[in-house]
């Protein structure tokens, strides 16, 4: 692997992928999942370790990767916001919420700000709808938005 991972985490996933040795095909999702936690994205030269050491084609996993949204093969922020825009969080203005979060950080939803802070992406339904509208900041939810209350947060990540 080459130096755009660091050491420390590039001996973590040949370690991860040492001890699923011989696992073959069932170990790749989570060996993706591992790469994915370790460098927040699946760079090329990870990808690359796991086909090695896993013993299964570059070509296979590139599909898989691009099957499954979860996984992203662009670095991604530190924050990764995600506007729901499913029909009760639509109806309750989602689209100003998404169009002010686009305004103040000059990104459209499947960009990261250059400064690698943040991630805006689209989504479908959260499951807390009763809140609408609703987005989640990493793991945390945050839900009756108004484009006010959405300024308010933005400005306290950055
Ligand atoms: S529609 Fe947005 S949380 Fe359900």
């Amino acid at each position: 692997m080459s130096d755009v991972l660091t050491k420390d985490k590039k001996e973590k996933l040949v370690d991860y992928l040492k001890s699923n040795k011989g696992l073959g095909q069932s170990a790749l999702i989570p060996a993706l999942h591992k790469a994915q936690e370790l460098f927040g994205y699946l760079p090329r030269e990870a990808v690359e370790e796991i086909s090695l050491r896993l013993n299964i084609p570059a070509s296979h996993i590139w599909g898989v990767e691009t099957f499954y949204h979860y996984f992203s093969l662009k670095p991604r922020g530190k924050h990764i916001i995600s506007v729901c825009l499913g029909t009760a969080c639509y109806v309750r203005g989602a689209g100003r919420i998404l169009d002010k979060i686009k305004d103040v950080l000059g990104i459209e939803p499947g960009e990261t700000t250059p400064d690698r802070l943040f991630t805006l992406e689209a989504t479908s339904c959260l499951s807390c709808c009763g809140l609408a509208p609703v987005m989640m900041i990493n793991e945390k939810v945050y839900g009756e938005l108004t484009t006010k209350k959405v300024s308010t947060i933005l400005k306290g990540l950055k």
